[in-house]
């Protein structure tokens, strides 16, 4: 490429600064027109630094008719709630609202077991996010929690059947952390112990901090 032509290597110069002036722009470009407002870093995310968060809605519905799985709900709430920057809202099935679903980030469904299955209350609830509310719930995170009356009455498939129908919505599933393995959702027998509490309690937590990392990285 080297030449003895003059006129050849002056060309050959200004090619080569020009060349290298690009090269420079594409890489400071975007420092240089956006400066310090251009920040996306999710790797640099920090929990504890509650000033960064957006405030994210934590949605607990639940049918209880004896009051247990009411205090599983309870216990959820609670877990949540050590999430900076987070509203927890807990609701009966009756008693929630369609703008609550709509814009829940996280929804949490606890039900006791009714001959091996979910209360029919809960399935009805189910059903109508398509039949009565017509809501997307693609990318809300979602939990289970259940109790039941027997230790192998099915209150393990009642938190199944929750998970597969949040699945289905195209939901995000997240279960509690508490134990030595992974467990699918929050359990308890009646009467509701210490030990499903803070199943419950673990898996409010879970949930929460999920939807708030999930909300303050992707928008
Ligand atoms: C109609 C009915 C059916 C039940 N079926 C079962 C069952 O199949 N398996 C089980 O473990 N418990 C069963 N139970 C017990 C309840 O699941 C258990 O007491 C539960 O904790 C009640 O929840 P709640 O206090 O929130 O209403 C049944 C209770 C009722 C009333």
């Amino acid at each position: 490429m080297y030449s003895n032509n003059k006129s050849v290597r002056t060309i050959l110069d200004i090619t080569c600064y020009l060349f290298f002036t690009i090269i420079l722009f594409f890489l400071t470009g975007p420092y240089l027109l956006y400066g310090s407002t251009y920040k996306f870093d999710p790797i640099t995310y920090n929990d504890s630094d509650s000033t960064k968060h957006t405030e994210i809605s934590i949605l607990i519905v639940y049918y209880s008719f004896t009051g247990n799985t009411e205090k599983m709900a309870k216990a959820v709430a609670e877990g949540a709630q050590k999430i900076p920057g987070v509203n927890v809202i807990t609701r009966t099935i009756d008693k929630v609202t369609e703008t609550e679903l709509k814009h829940a980030d996280a929804v949490l469904l606890g039900s006791p077991t009714y001959y091996g299955n979910m209360a029919g209350q809960m399935k009805s609830f189910i059903d109508d996010w398509w039949l009565k509310y017509k809501i997307s719930l693609v990318n809300k995170v979602g939990g289970a929690f259940s109790t039941g009356g027997d230790q192998t009455g099915g209150k393990e498939h009642v938190i199944h059947s929750l998970v597969i129908a949040m699945m289905n919505a195209g939901m995000i599933l997240v279960g509690p952390l508490e134990g030595p393995f992974g467990l699918a959702g929050a359990s308890a027998l009646d009467p509701v112990d210490e030990k499903a509490l803070k199943e419950a309690r673990s898996l409010g937590e879970h949930a929460a901090s999920v939807a708030q990392r999930f909300k303050n990285t992707i928008r």
